[in-house]
């Protein structure tokens, strides 16, 4: 197969890691015979630099002409003089919007390769961690309108909107409930409603949408509670499906418990057209440029990007035991070193994940 990948390299450690994933994803194609066509352009930071805002024109109709857009990191301390409406982050919000992706699936797995690594006391570290978070991604405070800072009664005041429609939920509500169906069959959907509106036909619309899953267990909680159950047990979570803020604390919640925030990816997703595969975290602009990120987040990325974007399923499970095998070889990036173990750094950790295929 021939698939054209648009790659947004981004801020601080982007390029380095995504670097490797490309790596992987060539040595993958080779392997079964696919030609993956890459072409990168400016997202972030690095666009705001280059062409003066984070999300150029170019970049967007590059992206959509994609069969899948591989981004790894913006953002960083250099642009944070930057206006509000043209901060890096503003380049990622702004092509989720862009493809319309509006679920974002984030998993969290405890590899037992790295159970050392969990910030959990051993006990609960024990029932192990295998949940994802499925996050609506295109609306909620992070979109809503009227949003601004102005002077009030002589006060500065800032102000955003929570606000979702049933339809928003309902779709996200609908791959919350698919997602699930493949997976332990469990939703607990995460809202505030003892206090917000939005949460109430969150609530709601999420029970209706469930009618038509019957075989899913559904429940609810409320966001802190959801915060606090996780790093008491997260054993108990299969999907955890919810709005965009609260997924976003969430979902870098659950991964920091696996002890491994550089392990883990995700996906985003929208109705039609390609998605976009990135690793959970973020930038790290104190270690760019140094060869000591862990690249296995965008890597798995990748490995999601063939299987959820590029429908190739057996090249993603590869992908995944080539990463697999790297770790139960010993080998370990800075961030998830123990004893015993072998540093490599990001360059080294990629040409063994690719050799691994
Ligand atoms: C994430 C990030 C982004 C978000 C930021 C960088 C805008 O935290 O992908 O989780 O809040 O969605
Ligand atoms: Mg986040």
């Amino acid at each position: 197969m021939k698939k054209h990948i648009c790659l947004l390299p981004g801020d601080g450690i982007g390029p380095e890691i995504l670097a490797q994933g490309k790596k992987v994803l060539e040595a993958c194609a080779a392997k079964r015979g696919h030609e993956f066509v890459f072409e990168s352009a400016n997202i972030g930071g690095a666009a705001i630099d280059a062409e003066g805002c984070p999300l150029p024109e170019s970049t967007i109709a590059k992206c959509k002409a994609s069969d899948a857009v591989y981004l790894s990191a913006v953002g960083g301390p250099k642009w944070d003089a930057q206006p509000p409406s043209n901060r890096p982050e503003k380049g990622l919000l702004g092509i989720r919007k862009e493809l319309g992706l509006f679920a974002n699936l984030r998993p969290a797995l405890m590899l037992p390769e790295l159970a050392g690594a969990c910030l959990l006391r051993p006990e609960a570290a024990k029932l192990g961690l295998d949940l994802i978070v499925v996050r609506e991604l295109t609306g909620d405070i992070y979109f809503g309108e009227p949003r601004g800072t102005e002077v009030r009664d002589g006060l500065r005041t800032g102000y955003n909107t929570m606000i979702y429609n049933e339809e928003e939920i309902r779709r996200i509500a609908k791959v919350g409930f698919e997602t699930a169906m493949k997976r332990r069959k469990n939703v607990v959907s995460v809202d505030k409603s003892n206090v917000l509106e939005t949460s109430r036909l969150w609530r709601a619309v999420v029970a209706e949408v469930h009618k038509d899953y019957p075989e899913v267990a559904l429940s609810n909680m409320y966001v802190d509670n959801a915060a606090m159950q996780l790093v008491r047990d997260p054993s108990q979570f299969d999907v955890i499906l919810t709005g965009n803020i609260f997924g976003d604390i969430l979902s870098d919640e659950a991964s920091a418990i696996t002890g491994s925030l550089g392990m883990l990816p995700s996906a985003s997703v929208g109705s039609s057209g390609p998605g976009l595969f990135e690793p959970v975290h973020g930038s790290a602009p104190d270690i760019a440029g140094q060869d000591k990120a862990n690249p296995l987040a965008t890597i798995l990325s990748g490995a999601m990007m063939l299987r959820l974007g590029l429908n190739m399923a057996e090249e993603a499970d590869m992908i995944e035991k080539a990463v697999s095998k790297a770790l139960k070889d010993g080998y370990r990036t800075a961030d998830i070193m123990e004893e015993g173990k072998t540093l490599v750094g990001c360059q080294k950790m990629g040409d063994i994940v690719a050799a691994n295929l």
